[in-house]
C-alpha cells in the first residue's frame, strides 16, 4: 500500500537479489505498469549507466546494501563491495546523468555506541564499530563529498533499527518471532541489556517520501520513533505475544564490538518536514507477530540451505 502511495510516474527497482532479496515480497506490484524490476548489481557500472540513460529518473533512492552486522563480522568483503564500491558506482552514474535527487539511505549505527542520556544529532561525529557500520559511515561521507565537490543533490538519511513484515529472519525481531513460533532457542547476545530504538518500516518509508518531496539537498536527516528498549525487553514482549515460555531464552557469547546503546534525535525531520512516526511499537510489534504467524510458509521458504549454513556458523557453537 505504501509503495503505491510513493509511486510517482514510474519506479525502477534495481536489485541483485542476494540471500535476503525475494521477488515474492513485491508480488503485488508486478501488475502495475508504472513498476519495472531489473535484476542486477549496483557495482555493475555499465548496467547502472544504461538504466539511467534509459529511464532518466528524477530521483535515485539508494537503499541497496548488505545490512547485517553479524554477517559483516564473519566476512567484511560483501559490505565493502556493495556498500562502498556500489555507492561509488551509483554516485558516479548520478553525477554523469545529472540526476536531480540522490537519497542515500544510511543508519544510526554510524554514530556508534552512545552513553546515556546523549542522543546523536546529525552533526555528531561518526564512530562506527563494525565493518557494516564503517562501510555505511564511509559511504555517507562519499555521498556528501559528491554534494560538496560536484554539487550532486545528495541527501543522507540515518534511521534507527527497522522492523515489520517481510524482514529477513536474521535480524533480532523476525528471528526471535520465527524461533519462538517454532519453539526454538532465542539466542541473546551477552547480557541482553543493549538498547536499540525501533522504527516500523512503513514509518521509515513515509519519512523517505517526505524527504523526496521536501528535504534540503546536502543535508542529513535522522529518522527515529523514540521507542528505545533493551533487547531483553523486546524479546520478552515477543514471547508474551506468541504465548511461549521464557525458558526459550538463552544468553550466548556476545557479538564482538557490540554497541551498547544507539540513540538519535530526529527533531530535524520533524521540524523541517513535519514527519512523525504513526505506528507505536506495541501496535507494530503485535501486527508484525501476526504477520509472521499468518505467513509461516514465507518464513519456511526463505530459510534455504544458505540460511541454515549461516545459522549454524553464527549460532551452532553459541547455542551448543
Ligand atoms: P540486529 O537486528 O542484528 O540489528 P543491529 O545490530 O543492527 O542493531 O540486532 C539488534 C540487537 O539484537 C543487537 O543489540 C544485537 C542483538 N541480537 C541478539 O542479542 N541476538 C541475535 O541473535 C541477534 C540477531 C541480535
Amino acid at each position: 500500500m505504501l509503495l503505491r502511495e510513493a509511486l510517482a510516474e514510474r519506479v525502477t527497482n534495481l536489485d541483485k537479489l542476494t540471500y535476503a532479496g525475494n521477488l515474492e515480497n513485491l508480488r503485488e506490484l508486478n501488475s502495475d505498469a508504472r513498476y519495472r524490476f531489473v535484476r542486477g548489481d549496483i557495482c555493475d557500472a555499465a548496467l547502472v549507466d544504461s538504466l539511467l540513460a534509459e529511464e532518466g529518473p528524477d530521483a535515485i533512492v539508494h537503499f541497496a546494501a548488505e545490512s547485517h552486522v553479524d554477517r559483516s563480522i564473519l566476512s567484511a568483503q560483501p559490505v565493502f563491495e556493495t556498500n562502498l564500491r556500489g555507492t561509488f558506482v551509483m554516485l558516479e552514474a548520478a553525477r554523469l546523468h545529472r540526476t536531480a535527487r540522490f537519497i542515500h539511505i544510511s543508519t544510526d549505527e554510524v554514530y556508534g555506541s552512545l552513553a546515556h542520556p546523549n542522543r546523536a544529532e546529525e552533526s555528531f561525529a561518526l564512530r562506527p564499530s563494525s565493518p557494516y557500520s564503517a562501510s555505511k559511515a564511509g559511504s555517507d561521507l562519499l555521498a556528501l563529498s559528491y554534494f560538496t565537490t560536484y554539487g550532486l543533490p545528495v541527501i543522507v538519511t540515518r534511521s534507527s533499527n527497522n522492523y515489520g513484515p517481510f524482514q529477513f529472519p536474521e535480524k533480532l525481531i523476525p528471528m526471535m518471532i520465527a524461533n519462538a513460533l517454532a519453539d526454538q532457542t532465542l539466542p541473546i547476545y551477552g547480557d541482553g541489556l543493549q538498547i536499540r530504538e525501533w522504527l516500523h518500516v512503513d514509518d521509515h518509508c513515509r519519512a523517505v517520501v517526505a524527504i523526496l518531496r521536501g528535504a534540503k539537498v546536502g543535508s542529513i536527516y535522522n529518522i527515529g520513533a523514540d521507542e528505545a528498549m533493551t533487547n531483553l525487553e523486546v524479546v520478552g514482549r515477543i514471547l508474551k505475544l506468541v504465548d511461549k515460555p521464557r525458558s526459550l531464552l538463552k544468553t550466548v557469547t556476545d557479538r564482538p564490538g557490540h554497541d551498547r546503546r544507539y540513540a538519535i534525535s530526529s527533531e530535524k525531520i520533524r521540524a523541517e518536514l513535519g514527519w512523525r512516526p504513526s505506528i507505536r511499537f506495541d501496535e507494530g510489534l503485535s501486527e508484525t507477530v501476526r504477520w509472521y504467524r499468518d505467513n509461516s510458509g514465507w518464513t519456511e521458504r526463505v530459510k534455504t540451505g544458505q540460511y541454515k549454513a549461516y545459522y549454524e556458523q553464527q549460532y551452532g557453537s553459541r547455542i551448543g
